[in-house]
C-alpha cells in the first residue's frame, strides 16, 4: 500500500485526497484547520498546524513514500526542499521552480530570455526604489485602459487591478501602484490582453507535460461578472475538454508553452520542476497569451478534473516523481460545474465564524458532490472562516445538466453564504462566445 501525506486544507486538496484514497493510497493530512472531508478521507491520521511550520509538517510524514502539496503558499518558502531534506519525495516544486507563481517577473523574464511564445509586455517596479513618473510612463505606453497592474507576489488572485475596469484613470492607477509598493510589494505594469480566459492545468515529470480537461473560472463575486476579484466563484468544463471558443490547436499551443517553460526553468535554476502546474491562458485575436502560471492545482479547478479522472492519480504522482509521465490520461467525457458557496460579505467583509449544515442525504439524492474549503470543524459543528467555505460539483452528459445538478446541491447546504447562480448557465456561456466571436471578427 502506497502511503502518502497530503499538506492543506481547502476543497482543492479536498478534491486531491479523494483522488488519493480511490487511487488507493492510505492517506494522513497536515491540515491549518480541520477539513471534516479530508479528515474522514485519512480514518482520522491528521495534525493540525502551520502549513510553514515543516519540522511538524517532516516528522509527521516520516514512513510516507510521498507527499502531495496542495496549496501555493507553503511551496513559495520551500516546503518541497524541507520535505526532500527529510527524505520524503514530494510532487509540487522546489522554491526555486515555485517562481513560476512566486513572481510574476520571473515568468515574464523568463519567458522573454528563453524566446517562449505567449508573454505579455511588462515592467517591473521595485518597492525599494521607485519612480512614480516611471510608472506613469509605464501606463501611458499601454493607453489609459490597456494596462492591468500586479503585486509581484502571492496575492490568494485578489490584487490584480485592470484599467477601465477596476481603475478609472491614470491617477487612480498611480494611488493603487504607489499604495501597493510602499505596502512592502514590487510590482508589474503589464499590457492588457482582452479575450477569453482557460485554464489549463497539467501533471509535469520535470519534462513531459501531460494536460486535463481545460476549465473555465469564475473570478468576479458576483453574478454577470461584476463585484471585485476573488479566489474563484465557480467554474465549469465541457465533456470534450475543450470551450466553445478554445480548440485542440489551441491547447497544443498552451502544452507547447508549458513544455518550454519547464525546460527553460530547468535551464535556469538547475532544478527539475515536478509537481502540477496551472496555466492561465487567454484566447485573443493575436493567439493565446499567458496570464500567469500557478504551481499547483486550481481552486476550484481541481473540483472540475479530478473527480472526473479515470487514470490513477496515485500512478500518476508516482510518474511524476520517477519522471516516466508520457502519452495521455484518460478522463469521463463528461460536463463539470462547480459552484462555491462563500460567507455573506465575501471577499471584502466575510461573515466569519459562523455555523454551516450539510444535509447530506439531499445532496446524494440531487447527485451533487461537495468539498469543504476555508471551514472549521469543532465539537462536531462546521464554522466558516474568512474564505470560501464549500464547493458544489454537478457532473453530467451536457452542461445544462451539470449546472442544475450544481444548483440544486446549493439547497442543500444552509448558513450565512451566498453563490453566483450564473455559474455554468448557458446564457453566460452565450456572452463569452459571442464577445470572442466579436473580438476576432475585428480582427
Ligand atoms: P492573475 O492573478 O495574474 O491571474 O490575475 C487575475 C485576473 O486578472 C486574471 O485571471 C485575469 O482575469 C486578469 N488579468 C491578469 N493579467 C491580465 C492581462 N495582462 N490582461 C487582461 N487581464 C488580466
Ligand atoms: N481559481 C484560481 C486559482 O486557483 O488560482
Amino acid at each position: 500500500m502506497v502511503k502518502v501525506i497530503l499538506v492543506g486544507n481547502g476543497a482543492r486538496e479536498h478534491a486531491i485526497a479523494e483522488a488519493l484514497v480511490r487511487g488507493g493510497a492510505i492517506l494522513r493530512a497536515f491540515m491549518a484547520a480541520r477539513n471534516p472531508g479530508i479528515t474522514k478521507l485519512c480514518n482520522n491520521n491528521i495534525k493540525i498546524g502551520k502549513l510553514d511550520n515543516f519540522e511538524a509538517l517532516a516528522s509527521f510524514a516520516e514512513g510516507c513514500d510521498f507527499a502531495v502539496v496542495g496549496p501555493e503558499a507553503p511551496l513559495v518558502v520551500v516546503c518541497a526542499d524541507a520535505l526532500q531534506s527529510a527524505g520524503i519525495p514530494c510532487v509540487g516544486p522546489t522554491i526555486q521552480c515555485a517562481q513560476l507563481e512566486g513572481s510574476k517577473d520571473f515568468t515574464r523574464r523568463l519567458l522573454d530570455k528563453y524566446n517562449i511564445s505567449s508573454n505579455v509586455p511588462h515592467t517591473k517596479f521595485s518597492k525599494r526604489d521607485y519612480d512614480r513618473n516611471a510608472i506613469l510612463s509605464a501606463m501611458e505606453t499601454y493607453g489609459a485602459e490597456g494596462y492591468v497592474l500586479k503585486p509581484d507576489g502571492l496575492t490568494g488572485g485578489k490584487g490584480v487591478r485592470i484599467a477601465g475596469e477596476h481603475l478609472k484613470s491614470y491617477l487612480e492607477g498611480l494611488q493603487y501602484a504607489t499604495a501597493s509598493l510602499d505596502s512592502g510589494d514590487d510590482l508589474v505594469v503589464e499590457e492588457r490582453c482582452e479575450g477569453e480566459e482557460f485554464t489549463l492545468q497539467t501533471f509535469v515529470d520535470g519534462t513531459h507535460v501531460v494536460g486535463t480537461p481545460l476549465v473555465q473560472d469564475h473570478k468576479r463575486a458576483f453574478e454577470g461578472d461584476q463585484g471585485p476579484n476573488t479566489g474563484g466563484m465557480g467554474s465549469y468544463s465541457m465533456p470534450d475538454g475543450l470551450m466553445p471558443f478554445v480548440n485542440q490547436a489551441d491547447v497544443d499551443q498552451a502544452i507547447l508553452v508549458m513544455e518550454k517553460t519547464v525546460r527553460a526553468v530547468k535551464q535556469e535554476t538547475t532544478e527539475t520542476y515536478k509537481g502540477f502546474l496551472y496555466g492561465q491562458f487567454m484566447k485573443t485575436p493575436k493567439g493565446i497569451r499567458l496570464i500567469e502560471y500557478n504551481v499547483r492545482f486550481g481552486d476550484p479547478e481541481a473540483m472540475n478534473v479530478l473527480p472526473i479522472m479515470e487514470s490513477n492519480f496515485v500512478e500518476v504522482c508516482q510518474k511524476i516523481l520517477d519522471g516516466t509521465l508520457g502519452g495521455q490520461l484518460r478522463f469521463q467525457k463528461k460536463a463539470t460545474v462547480t459552484k462555491y458557496l462563500v460567507p455573506t460579505g465575501y471577499p471584502d467583509n466575510p461573515a466569519a465564524n459562523a455555523l454551516i449544515e450539510v444535509n447530506t442525504d439531499t445532496l446524494q439524492k440531487v447527485g451533487a458532490k461537495y468539498y469543504f474549503a476555508s471551514v472549521d470543524e469543532r465539537d462536531d459543528k462546521i464554522y466558516t472562516s474568512k474564505s470560501r467555505a464549500i464547493g458544489i460539483l454537478g457532473i453530467a452528459d451536457t452542461l445544462e445538466q451539470a449546472e442544475q445538478v450544481a444548483e440544486h446541491g446549493t439547497a442543500c447546504i444552509q448558513g450565512n453564504l451566498y453563490h453566483r447562480r450564473d455559474v455554468g448557465t448557458k446564457n453566460l456561456l452565450q456572452k463569452r462566445i459571442d464577445h470572442m466571436n466579436r473580438l476576432m471578427s475585428k480582427k
